[in-house]
């Protein structure tokens, strides 16, 4: 049941801000983050090993951000299938955390299996609570998103990071390395994602139009800088799966290194860029950009906007957030972008060629 959408790819956007709300209302007792210590005491963890794939990997990504700086927990993320032949080497004070949405993917229940006499505890994040990720795992945090139909992971992505940003706020109060009034002032930001959410969505018109032009490109650029690095790489893969545009992601800092050899004025540039610690650097890698006549189009807020909006093609202005969270919200233009450009190409949306909603084989 679409519930008059179009595509359960539009549904499943739309309903980010209730199904984040549910998780936090899952989660959260007053203050409190209700992840039972006695299954998982961050006190005793030094080193927090991630392994997933596709969307769930840059989850992973984002939240490594999150570890090592709120709890300045030591964090290694890699993709399943790397991961589970490289026999990398697992400590007794290692967490191993999978994420997934559907908690059957091949490669991350193979890896899963290879930590499971190895790590200290296996933990996984998954959408799918009696999924075999989840039966195997010492402990399974659901991330309550409901039933996700879209090949293209959205909500469940969005889920993933919310129920990810409370553990590393778990992980910051056991390890002493925030403040409580710290720990109230993040869990109170987080609060405000559903509402932030609903308001980023207004922004389905002007991305309908700059996706009308996207539509043509045959390469299309993500640049993105700390938290806004794994998204770009969420925005690329999302476009290149359901509008079969070749999309790539670089940090910010690496285009000098050699992806600014591609750019033209064929070539547009997606810029992810909160008005945040890092916005000028990425704003001076957005004018070598533009130097060379790359289409930009710039996402940040209205701040962001006024000061280093001249010049772009498209500047999509989002509502301000703190600047922790804003991967959360940011995943939502990114998925519309994805979305409209699609259906200018007239692809099909929710069964892309060659795609299964769950890759249970290697
Ligand atoms: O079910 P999982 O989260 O383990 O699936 C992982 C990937 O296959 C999945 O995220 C895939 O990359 C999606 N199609 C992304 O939109």
């Amino acid at each position: 049941d679409k519930a008059g959408h179009k595509h359960f790819m539009s549904k499943e956007i739309a309903e980010q801000p209730t199904v984040i709300g549910n998780a936090l209302a899952y989660y959260l007792d007053g203050g409190n983050i209700d992840i039972p210590s006695d299954a998982l005491d961050f006190e005793q963890v030094d080193r927090l090993t991630m392994v997933a794939c596709g969307t769930a990997f840059y989850a992973c990504l984002t939240a490594k951000y999150w570890f090592e700086q709120l709890a300045r927990l030591p964090v290694e993320v890699d993709v399943a299938s790397e991961f589970r032949y490289r026999e990398p080497p697992i400590s007794k004070g290692t967490v191993a955390l999978f994420v997934s949405q559907s908690g059957e993917t091949a490669d991350t229940l193979a890896a899963l299996r290879y930590c499971a006499e190895k790590a200290d505890r296996i933990v996984s994040v998954v959408n799918v609570p009696e999924s075999s990720i989840a039966r195997e795992s010492d402990l399974a945090l659901p991330i309550l998103a409901g039933a996700e139909i879209g090949v293209a992971s959205t909500k469940a992505f969005t889920c993933q990071l919310t129920v990810l940003f409370l553990l590393a706020l778990k992980a910051a109060k056991a390890r002493g390395t925030l403040t409580d009034d710290q720990i109230a002032k993040h869990l109170a930001d987080l609060q405000t994602m559903p509402g932030l959410i609903q308001q980023a969505m207004d922004l389905a018109g002007p991305i309908r139009s700059a996706a009308r032009q996207l539509a043509e490109a045959r390469d299309i650029l993500f640049l993105g800088r700390g938290l806004m690095y794994p998204l770009a790489h969420e925005g690329a893969l999302k476009l290149k799966e359901i509008s079969y545009i070749h999309a790539e992601a670089y940090a910010s800092g690496e285009l000098k290194h050699g992806p600014i050899a591609l750019i033209d004025k064929h070539v547009p540039v997606v810029v992810m860029a909160p008005r945040d610690a890092l916005f000028e650097k990425t704003v001076s890698n957005m004018h070598e950009v533009m130097a060379r006549n790359g289409k930009v189009l710039l996402v940040t807020d209205r701040q962001g906007a006024d000061e280093a909006g001249d010049g772009a093609w498209k500047v999509l202005r989002m509502p301000p957030v703190s600047p922790t969270l804003a991967p959360i919200l940011y995943a939502v233009p990114a998925q519309l972008l994805a979305y409209h450009t699609a259906i200018a190409k007239g692809t099909d949306v929710d069964q892309p060629r060659n795609l299964a909603k769950s890759v249970t084989v290697e």
